[in-house]
């Protein structure tokens, strides 16, 4: 039986696929949203090129016939499509919940355009509310990695797999999930995090989206303004 969420992830990615023009490079997240935008596209069949910031998207996007390339050859591109686990009120996000945020960062930062797409149980008043922040970091380094994240106030755990191993990247790295009681200033704690020695990307993207498509029991809201995020917000709390 298909879940609501699952419904309001297809109403978001329907539209997420039309904003794909012919002629486009785009970069292309992960996740299970990103994967409903990717079958979407795939209906439409544009002549568009992709680049993917994961395996398994890769593997889907050519599965379901769509061109796909790397971003060494394609080093700029027109727009990125991405899912997220949290997005707040300034279009600040948590992403990694999938473990693919480095690649996903560094395919936005490429954008001219970030286009995240979600259902709205994604939404929250301020980042940290549900969901840690993921941190990608070199194996060598984890156990002081998790120290100096204590310093900062956070709470880290090793990702782990089902079968009781450490989870691995498709960079070849570990993920530590850290709790944050609050995050107040979601760009200061992204660089903060980033300077630590050891760390090679954490999931705050602060400052880098441009559009928010929200699937929700009444279709899609697309919302390019900050304040209609907080309405939008608003709208469900009552
Ligand atoms: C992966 C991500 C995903 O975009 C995020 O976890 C959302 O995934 P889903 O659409 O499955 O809820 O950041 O690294």
């Amino acid at each position: 039986m298909e879940t609501g969420t699952e419904k309001w992830k297809r109403n978001a990615a329907r539209i997420a696929a039309e904003l794909i023009e012919d002629g486009m490079v785009a970069g292309i997240g992960s996740g299970t949203t990103v994967a409903e935008v990717v079958k979407a596209i795939a209906e439409i069949k544009p002549k568009s090129v992709f680049v993917p910031a994961s395996k398994a998207t890769e593997r889907l996007a050519k599965r379901l016939g769509l061109r796909t390339d790397a971003l060494e050859k394609y080093p700029m591109l027109d727009l990125t499509i991405d899912g997220a686990d949290e997005v707040d009120p300034n279009f600040d996000l948590i992403k990694g919940g999938g473990g693919a945020h480095t690649r996903e960062k560094i395919i936005a930062k490429a954008s001219d355009r970030l286009v995240i797409v979600i259902d709205r149980t994604k939404l929250v008043r301020r980042l940290g509310e549900r969901m840690p922040v993921p941190v990608e970091v070199l194996p060598f380094g984890w156990k002081f990695v998790n120290k100096e994240l204590e310093r900062m106030g956070g709470i880290p755990k090793l990702r782990m797999t089902q079968l009781g191993k450490p989870f691995i990247t498709d960079n070849g790295n570990y993920i530590v999930d850290v709790r944050f009681k609050r995050i107040l200033k979601p760009k200061e704690l992204e660089g903060k995090i980033n300077s630590t020695s050891g760390v090679i990307e954490n999931g705050i993207f602060a400052g880098m989206t441009d559009m928010v498509l929200v699937g929700y029991e009444g279709g899609c809201k697309t919302i390019k303004r900050k304040g209609e995020l907080l309405r939008f917000i608003e709208r469900f709390e009552s």
